[in-house]
């Protein structure tokens, strides 16, 4: 079981609908521990940073309109095996396809204004998170809940 760091956006349409501290709830229920956070504007340049192996789609401008289109919450989460753990309790990219139960599913109709982005790997996780956070900004504390849910 390995401990991993992912990184969480809360998107706009989520931090519009004032749904960020519900999402955020479902993260620290499930046990994930936050060791970065922060609310912040996306530029055109981040947004492109970000999705770079989705630039050259056809879809590519309207998601940049999207993400920059008002503040995200950044979230570096950690826990056993956060990166899958976070997809699942994200659900499908398509929220009318998304599983009920699922942030995705529960929340959203929308394919691109799918409330939350989560890593998709490790790989993508060790990319991502220096992209949102400086090593300063990401805080290593004890926490005790670790006995019970590692
Ligand atoms: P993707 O990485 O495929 O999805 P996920 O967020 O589930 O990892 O795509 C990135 C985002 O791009 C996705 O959250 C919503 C948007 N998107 C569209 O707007 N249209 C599309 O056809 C796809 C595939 C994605
Ligand atoms: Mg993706």
């Amino acid at each position: 079981m390995a401990l991993e760091r992912t990184l969480i956006l809360i998107k706009p349409d989520a931090v519009q609908r004032r749904l960020a501290g519900t999402i955020l709830s479902r993260f620290e229920n499930k046990g994930l521990k936050i060791v970065g956070l922060k609310l912040m504007q996306v530029t055109k340049e981040l947004s492109a940073e970000h999705y770079a192996e989705h630039v050259e789609k056809p879809f590519y401008p309207l998601l940049e309109e999207f993400i920059t289109s008002g503040p995200v919450i950044a979230i570096a989460a950690e826990g056993p095996e956060a990166i899958s753990v976070v997809r699942s309790m994200m659900g499908s990219t398509n929220g009318r396809e998304s599983a009920p139960g699922t942030i995705r599913g529960d929340f959203g109709v929308s394919r691109q204004m799918n409330l939350v982005h989560g890593s998709d790997g490790p790989e993508a996780a060790a990319r991502e998170i220096p992209i949102y956070f400086k090593p300063e900004e990401l805080v290593d504390y004890e926490s005790s809940l670790s006995a019970w849910v590692c």
